[in-house]
């Protein structure tokens, strides 16, 4: 068992993966990406994973020269060689390297990156739930590509950090929630589950139409439509859903209760039903 990478046709150990200082998944975050996790070894919904970074490529014009196929099996391959009993890969792919020129290369050699490691999750969270605080929205306006400039991400995350709290969730100006910084956000309201409708403002989260159809299978009533910052401070109950978190509860949000302040009923059961739908069986 190790941790292992994969740059463009080769494997090797983590440590002695590298790409060039000028890629320009590098110099302008010109890459995209997925996080894949695996349940009893085996790659959790990789065709949903492959389908959405191809829309992510697509998107922004990068032609990975690798089919759907080609990536499934370099995943697979991926996940036997690292030996690991649960795995966690990444996946970027970039424009590739080029003199700094904001054109696009007229030849691009896209850069493949692939790393796997030990699957690192937080089942105690189910039973205390996290605490969450909102954050402005100022990421830029196709977040529903699974783009690599996550810088906007990475500063609401630490803010939260700093303010004692697990994750931030964006509003945008006019007071609208989009999402976590790497998760969707779910809200229960008179016993209905209302989640945000896919758009550009957010990542159409491959566990979010999971728990979509998982919570119908439980009976319970679900709605994709806005939600507010006001929506999210009065809602019986919060969670939130993700390749790794699966679904995490929480149990405060800016400082204020949810709820009981107690992960609730609903999120439990939603969790019960992804699980005997998609992942015990
Ligand atoms: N992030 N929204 C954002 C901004 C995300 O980064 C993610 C996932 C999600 C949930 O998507 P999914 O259910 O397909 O994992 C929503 C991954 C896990 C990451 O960046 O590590």
């Amino acid at each position: 068992m190790s941790e292992i990478a994969y740059v463009n046709g080769e494997f090797l150990p983590l440590e002695k993966a590298v790409v060039s200082v000028e890629d320009r998944g590098f110099q302008f975050a010109d890459a995209v990406y997925e996080v894949v996790r695996t349940y009893g070894g085996q790659p959790f919904a990789i065709e949903e994973h492959i389908a959405r970074l191809f829309r992510s490529l697509d998107a922004v014009h990068i032609d990975p020269q690798l089919n759907p196929a080609q990536l499934r099996t370099i995943i697979e391959e991926g996940i036997h060689r690292a030996g690991f009993d649960e795995s966690l890969v990444y996946l970027q792919i970039s424009r590739g390297p080029a003199p700094r020129h904001r054109g696009f290369p007229a030849e691009p050699k896209p850069t493949v990156v692939m790393t796997i490691r030990q699957l690192q999750t937080h089942p105690e969270w189910r039973e205390t739930g996290i605490k969450i605080i909102t954050a402005p929205d100022i990421r830029w306006g196709r977040c529903d590509v699974k783009s690599v400039g996550l810088l906007a991400n990475s500063l609401a995350y630490q803010a939260a950090k700093e303010a004692g709290a697990h994750d931030a969730v964006f509003v945008t100006h006019d007071g609208v929630v989009t999402e976590a910084t790497a998760a969707n956000v779910f809200i229960v309201r008179h016993g209905v589950l209302v989640t945000p409708p896919k758009a550009n403002a957010l990542l159409p989260g491959v566990t979010r139409d999971k728990i979509l159809h998982a919570a119908t299978e439980a009976g319970i009533r679900t709605r994709e439509t806005p939600i507010t910052r006001a929506d999210l401070h009065s809602a019986d109950e919060v969670f939130l859903t993700s390749t790794t978190a699966e679904v995490v509860p929480v149990v405060s949000v800016d400082g204020k209760p949810v709820g009981t302040g107690k992960p609730g009923p609903i999120a439990a059961r939603v969790y019960e039903s992804f699980q005997r739908k998609y992942v015990s069986r």
